[in-house]
């Protein structure tokens, strides 16, 4: 029998709001109790558990709680993206930001990660860019993408996406980069393994990334993913990342992601339409 979804009360939604913030960073507001209890009881009913503050007892103390957690994380996190998604960082990265620091060192590798990159397409327009200056200057490039959802890292992994997500990439790209694929009335595109051999994609929380070994990065973008963030989270996630970049590296956010930001290591850049910060010390 299918039971009615019941009303979360303001107890349970403050439990679990403060639960899910501390685990991974995600702020629900008190706006959004209906569409969290929703997501909550699509686990909660599966489990045959009647109440929201059982599934938090299951998740918090049971021995398969973890194992549960990670269930419940795909379900809250919102995977939207595409291929260069915000063109004018891609635009800035590709005209000055990469040529800065091609000039500014005698460079034979370039990283770059893509903090929070769903489903790959940041992590794979990062390695394109990356890739138009490498023949030239005979640089390698190593990107990394990262997610807190393992569900959407294996379609980045897969490299598999469809003809009509992929507007924003330009036929240069498309060509160089992606194969064509048709298979009976299926038609898709194929990241090419070239490109797959430069990124790797791995599991980090940036909610907890003091256990994240990921350092010394050229460039980072992380776009996107701090809007579901309460600015102290906000902040305290870009001073950690920061401090993941090489003294010079470039840190990208999604343009009015942060509000105010005073760290001693990161200083702002001036372009429009974007929020950059460099690393500076
Ligand atoms: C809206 S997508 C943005 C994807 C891409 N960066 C872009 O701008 O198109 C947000 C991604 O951040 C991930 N995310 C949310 N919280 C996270 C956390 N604490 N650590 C790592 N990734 C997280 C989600 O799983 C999701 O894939």
């Amino acid at each position: 029998m299918v039971l009615p979804k019941p009303m979360i009360s303001n107890n349970e939604f403050k439990i679990w709001q403060l639960l899910i913030e501390e685990r991974c960073g995600l702020y629900f507001r008190e706006s959004k109790s209906d569409y969290l209890s929703s997501k909550l009881w699509q686990r909660t009913e599966l489990l045959g558990i009647k109440t929201y503050n059982n599934y938090y007892n299951y998740i918090v103390f049971n021995s398969r709680g973890k194992e549960e957690w990670e269930k419940l994380v795909e379900l809250l996190v919102i995977n939207e993206t595409s291929f260069f998604r915000h063109t004018s960082s891609f635009d800035v990265l590709a005209n000055s930001i990469v040529p800065k620091l091609i000039n500014s060192s005698s460079k034979t590798s370039i990283s770059a990660w893509s903090a929070g990159c769903a489903t790959g397409e940041e992590a794979y327009s990062l390695v394109m860019t990356l890739l138009d200056f490498s023949e030239t200057y005979n640089l390698e490039v190593v990107v990394l993408g990262t997610d807190i959802s393992e569900l959407v890292l294996e379609r980045a992994r897969n490299g598999i996406y469809k003809a009509a997500i992929l507007k924003q990439i330009s036929p240069y790209h498309k060509d160089k980069y992606l194969d064509f694929v048709k298979e009976g009335s299926n038609h898709f595109y194929k990241i090419k393994d070239e490109i797959k051999n430069t990124v790797k994609f791995s599991k980090v929380n940036l909610s907890k990334l003091i256990d994240c070994p990921v350092l010394e990065q050229d460039i980072i973008f992380c776009q996107n993913v701090l809007i579901y963030f309460q600015p102290q989270q906000q902040i305290k996630v870009v001073k950690e990342l920061g401090q993941r970049l090489k003294v010079g590296g470039f840190l990208f956010l999604g343009p009015g992601e942060i509000v105010e930001l005073k760290a001693e290591h990161l200083q702002k850049l001036a372009f429009d339409d974007c929020l950059i910060y460099q690393r500076i010390k």
